[in-house]
């Protein structure tokens, strides 16, 4: 949600503030601008609409400048139009700011500023922020008075003394969670940089720096970046970067990781869309996800800090997550209850917190969040690590909020590689495969499963690639039938599951609805009849989940009474299954496997099922409308 890009070097602060703003683009946005220090003062150009905006205008004009903030804008508070898009600029035009996240108590803060003299253009909470700067850098000598550590750091004979001093002044007064990167006019060589609950790393280059809220944005330039931390400022220059506690005081280590995967990796490497690159990635994410899990006789989970004895004795398991992560969630709960017999509750985060959890110090929260960002999932974490549970979090980006010691106590990562199309898929496959991991580590610790039904287990789990693999090559069988007038051109679809196949229903439909803007609607198959039946006739397609277990005549017997209301039928059926071809529409074939294990292949299919159906509508699969990849707002 939101993208922020800062540029200080001797490039063209217009062209790397574009480039690395369309590395951001997966975020999701609605309205593009920049803000560059020339010679004659800022230079602000923003406009609703995509970044071809952007990439037109700097066609034609010439933009001066080597340092720059740049912002793409998820609208939260005010429409997606030219004046609410960032940055926002003070009365006169000297100071510009960009923003990710939201300022709770920005009313108020507009209300007083306005009667202080400020004029506001704009909707957005972020215009506050810029005022507050403004009112500060007003009047030098209140903060160079200022009794605590922002008159020390006004007073201190640093060059850029005065500007850090008033954005900490500015963020005293700010409640809710933001991400700044601020440019003003009377220090055209610097940016400073803050954030509180919303991301933002430091690219560190050679001569060159830069800030953005996700990695891609400066690859290009460099693969040393540093994480700023929660409540930090930092001071960005050509030369160099100062990194600032909320006190101001410095901090002279900052944490700093070299980037392992390249900027290929974040390309879309010969495919269409990201999308569909990204479903034809998860052998390989699998495998990265599951290497080295099963050593010796024994599942490595070092990350999950704690002892067996302390496993042992955990008495519930509660998982907080939201979309494609809850699902998720939902695979894990039967397997963790299955393998290692704890009970399991899984919540949405944003209901979690809110619901007075009954969780305790024998409690494990499991967070589970591919971009780590997830602002409703971070307060989860923090929720029940304040009830004394231990809380870990199963993420895909390293150095990502929740990976932070302030947020959980431990991270298990996914090996997925970035994923840049909105619609979570690779990390989906790897997530579950990394949970799979962790139950057999519970049930290894409480004596729930033997060595040999552990060793059979990971077996079994090391074919999943290979068997990805085999569905993958199947893809045009899924593009024709997804093709089919009866799938393109519905209105409303139902997805049906039993057992782990409902998880797996309610993602293909998620799946369907985000990309292609049909309605999906997922069910337990058994509770068609209590209500959702009503809405079958010809029109309505539905897709069941049909691999081989358990409750497998039942999912048939269910799919039997939506055709005798005339529902087309699709189902994902187990490789030798025949006698279901003649009795559905569509059968989509995928590898036998264990039934608690036939959620990850029985999801691959789902997901090309909707990429084609978005595709033939003409959807933009990677970037859907409303949709951002990272939400950073409760
Ligand atoms: C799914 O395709 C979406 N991208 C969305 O539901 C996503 O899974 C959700 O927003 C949670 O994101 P997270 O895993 O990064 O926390």
């Amino acid at each position: 949600m939101c993208g922020i890009v800062g540029y200080v070097g001797e490039q063209s602060a217009a062209d790397v503030l574009f480039s690395g703003l369309a590395r951001l683009e997966y975020r999701g946005y609605d309205s593009w601008g920049i803000a560059l220090a020339a010679p004659d003062g800022l230079q602000v150009r923003k406009k609703s609409g995509k970044l071809a905006g952007l990439r037109d205008l700097l066609a034609t004009e010439t933009l001066p400048g080597t340092v720059g903030i740049g912002h793409t804008r998820w609208a939260t508070h005010g429409r997606p139009d030219d004046v609410n898009a960032h940055p926002h600029l003070d009365c006169h035009g000297h100071i510009a700011i960009v923003h990710n996240g939201i300022i709770e108590n920005y009313v108020e803060l507009r209300e007083e500023l306005r009667r202080q003299g400020h004029t506001f253009v704009s909707q957005t909470d972020t215009e506050v922020i810029v005022h507050l700067l403004e009112r500060e850098l007003a009047d030098p000598d209140a903060l160079r008075a200022d009794g605590g550590y922002v008159g020390e750091y006004a007073r201190s004979g640093a060059p850029d003394a005065l500007l850090t001093a008033a954005v900490a002044a500015t963020i005293r007064h700010l409640d809710g969670a933001y991400a700044l990167a601020v440019l003003w006019d009377a220090l055209p060589d610097c940016l400073v940089a803050a954030r509180k609950g919303s991301p933002l790393i430091i690219g560190l280059g050679q001569g060159e720096n830069l800030i953005a809220s996700d990695i891609p944005a400066v690859l290009a330039h460099t693969r040393r970046v540093a994480i700023l931390n929660d409540g930090d400022l930092a001071v960005v220059r050509a030369g160099g970067v100062e990194f600032l506690d909320g006190g101001l005081t410095a901090v002279t280590e900052p944490e700093i990781m070299e980037v392992e995967w390249s900027l290929e990796a974040a390309e879309k490497g010969g495919y269409e869309d990201f999308m569909l690159k990204e479903i034809h990635e998860q052998p390989t994410a699998l495998r990265a996800t599951l290497q080295g899990r099963f050593e010796d006789g024994r599942v490595q989970l070092s990350e999950l800090t704690l002892s067996d004895a302390e496993l042992a004795a955990l008495e519930r398991v509660f998982i907080i997550a939201c979309g494609t992560s809850y699902h998720a969630g939902l695979v894990a709960k039967t397997l963790i209850e299955k393998w290692a017999r704890i009970p399991v509750e899984v919540q949405v985060s944003s209901e979690f917190r809110y619901s007075d959890p009954l969780v305790d110090a024998r409690t494990l929260v499991i967070a589970i969040t591919q971009s780590g960002e997830t602002i409703d999932t971070l307060f989860g974490v923090r929720e029940a690590r304040a009830k004394g549970a231990k809380a870990f979090a199963v993420t895909n980006v390293v150095g990502s909020s929740v990976t932070r010691p302030e947020a959980a106590d431990g991270v298990v990562y996914t090996h997925a590689g970035p994923e840049i199309g909105v619609a979570a898929t690779k990390t989906f496959t790897a997530q579950i495969a990394a949970l799979n991991v962790l139950a057999l580590k519970l049930a290894q610790a409480r004596g729930t499963l033997t060595a040999d039904e552990i060793a059979r287990i990971f077996a079994e789990l090391n074919e999943l690639p290979g068997h990805i693999e085999q569905i993958l090559l199947h893809q045009d069988d899924i593009r024709s039938c997804a093709e089919s007038g009866c799938c393109v051109n519905a209105c409303t679809s139902l997805f049906l599951g039993r057992g782990v196949g409902v998880p797996i229903a309610m993602e293909g439909a998620l799946k369907l609805k985000e990309i292609s803007y049909i309605h999906a609607e997922a069910y337990a198959a058994g509770e068609m009849k209590h209500g959702p039946i009503a809405l079958i006739d010809a029109s309505v397609p539905v897709v069941g989940v049909a691999t081989d277990g358990s409750t497998y005549e039942k999912v048939v017997s269910n799919i039997k009474e939506v055709q005798a209301r005339d529902a087309i039928v699709v189902v994902v059926a187990s490789e030798g299954n025949e006698s279901i071809r003649n009795r559905v529409d569509h059968v989509f074939y995928v590898p036998r496997t264990s039934e608690l294990l036939s959620p990850i292949v029985a999801t691959v299919p789902l997901q090309l099922f909707a990429y084609y159906i978005a595709k033939s509508r003409g959807c933009d699969v990677d970037q859907p409308r409303n949709l951002a990849k990272s939400v950073t707002v409760e």
